[in-house]
């Protein structure tokens, strides 16, 4: 089937060489000529494992291409939207101005039966409006909300074997074969067994951020409980291991540490409380901003912590972090925990050295007065204390022994409770975590 997807970013260039990989003839088209002709080259303009050679095939079938002109998407039969919807500045909502150029783009080429279909997180209620213009143009033409629960990091195998495939559309009498349609794009995953639920458009818009609002609350609430667990003398990782034994609860998802980051779950807990408020029932998302709360303090106490290490004070203490992506596998540094935490220590007057294997240069960007280094080594040389933040196995996997030679005091603090304390005090380390007396 031919078709187009408007926007190139982490969502759209995982979707299009995915969907190419599938059997499709996909044209990608963005804004942005620097990632078009990227990946029009196989390289990818972020680091996300798998996309690289996934990219190469898909190019080489002859069936993938990008472009700036939009043009190029008038022959396809499916729309695909996956354009971002930042926090707008100063404000907790989403920013819709893509999504919406995307349309305004789109309108004038629309064909009889053709599906755009949303991936883009949207507040509830946008799918419908757009819907409305779709409809103004070419009635036949459906629109469907589809939304992308892809994980960084896994974004290759998370698109071609995704746990569930959701479509919401309004009832008429387009729908069925929108689904049809649909269906066929989605062949090989729905043929291996992936659920398909089939719905309206708002509860689609929601499953999105319900599931975004639910795995921060988690994140969250074991944070909490680490909070808990530090003046209670209590152990946040086992009391995870046997909370998460409990079916019902489930392991996933209560890793205790510095909190979460990253494109998804911050923007999308503050504009999913934004458009409750728009919707009159504010009261009811109310309990998110305590999550984030939860999820901010943590970066206040790794600070805290810091500062205990160096004896009471930051100011010219020298400080290693091991990490500066949101998480690893990624080299995403949007709203990243390692990289709050290293600038406020740098404000309080540390000489803070990060490093990270892929996010570097994306850090030197946006906080380009910190000081980076290549290695995990050559960060710790001659530290006072180094924190571990962002759980990179080449991080987790480090020798403590040949690490305690390189520094002024063997101090670690764990960010991720990925660290084996037995291990690290063995060498000589002292180990601190938040959460683990
Ligand atoms: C998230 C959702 O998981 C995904 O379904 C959605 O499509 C996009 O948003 P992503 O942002 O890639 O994906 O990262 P995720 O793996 O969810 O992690 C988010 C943050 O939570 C990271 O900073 C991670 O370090 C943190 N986290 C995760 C924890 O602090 N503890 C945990 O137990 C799990």
């Amino acid at each position: 089937m031919k078709i187009s997807v408007f926007g190139c970013g982490y969502l759209g260039a995982v979707h299009a060489a995915c969907l190419t990989h599938l059997g499709h003839e996909v044209v990608g088209v963005d804004v942005v000529q620097e990632h078009v002709d990227a990946l029009a080259r196989g390289r990818a303009p972020f680091y996300e494992p798998g996309l690289p050679e996934i990219l190469e095939e898909a190019l080489a079938s002859g069936r993938l291409t990008f472009t700036t002109d939009a043009s190029a998407a008038a022959d396809a039969r499916v729309h695909f939207i996956c354009v971002g919807t930042p926090q707008t500045p100063g404000d907790n909502a989403a920013d819709l101005q893509y999504v919406n150029s995307a349309i305004d783009t789109l309108l004038p080429m629309l064909k009889p039966g053709d599906v755009i279909a949303g991936k883009s997180t949207v507040p509830v209620g946008t799918a419908a409006l757009l819907a409305d213009r779709v409809a103004a143009v070419q009635p036949t033409a459906e629109v469907v909300w589809n939304p992308e629960f892809l994980r960084e990091g896994l974004a290759v195998q998370d698109t071609l074997h995704p746990d569930r495939i959701v479509y919401g559309m309004r009832t008429s009498d387009t729908a069925a074969a929108a689904v049809a349609v649909l269906d066929e794009v989605y062949a090989a995953p729905l043929a291996d067994g992936t659920p398909r639920i089939v719905g309206d458009l708002a509860t689609a818009e929601m499953v999105k951020v319900a599931a975004n609002a639910f795995l921060a609350t988690k994140i969250s609430f074991i944070n909490a409980m680490s909070e808990l667990c530090d003046v209670a003398g209590a152990d946040v990782t086992l009391l995870a291991d046997a909370i998460g034994l409990d079916k019902r609860i489930g392991r996933q998802f209560l890793n205790a540490g510095v909190g979460f980051g990253g494109g998804c779950l911050p923007k999308d807990i503050r504009a999913f409380m934004s458009r409750a408020a728009e919707l009159g029932v504010a009261q009811e998302l109310r309990f998110l901003q305590e999550v984030d709360a939860v999820n901010m303090r943590r970066r206040v106490r790794m600070v805290e912590l810091a500062r205990e290490a160096c004896g009471g004070s930051l100011t010219g203490r020298r400080v290693a972090v091991l990490g500066a992506a949101f998480k690893p596998l990624s080299d995403d540094i949007r709203d990243s925990p390692a990289l709050s935490i290293s600038a406020q220590m740098q404000l309080q007057g540390a000489l803070v050295k990060v490093t990270d294997p892929h996010a570097i240069d994306n850090a030197r960007k946006k906080w380009p007065d910190l000081d980076y280094v290549a290695t995990a080594e050559e960060a710790v040389v001659g530290a006072e204390v180094v924190l571990l933040l962002t759980e990179w196995e080449d991080y987790v996997t480090l020798d403590p022994a040949a690490l305690a030679g390189l520094v002024e005091a063997p101090y670690i603090i764990d960010g991720r409770n990925c660290l084996d304390p037995e291990r690290w005090r063995a060498a000589g380390w002292r180990y601190r975590a938040i959460g683990r007396s």
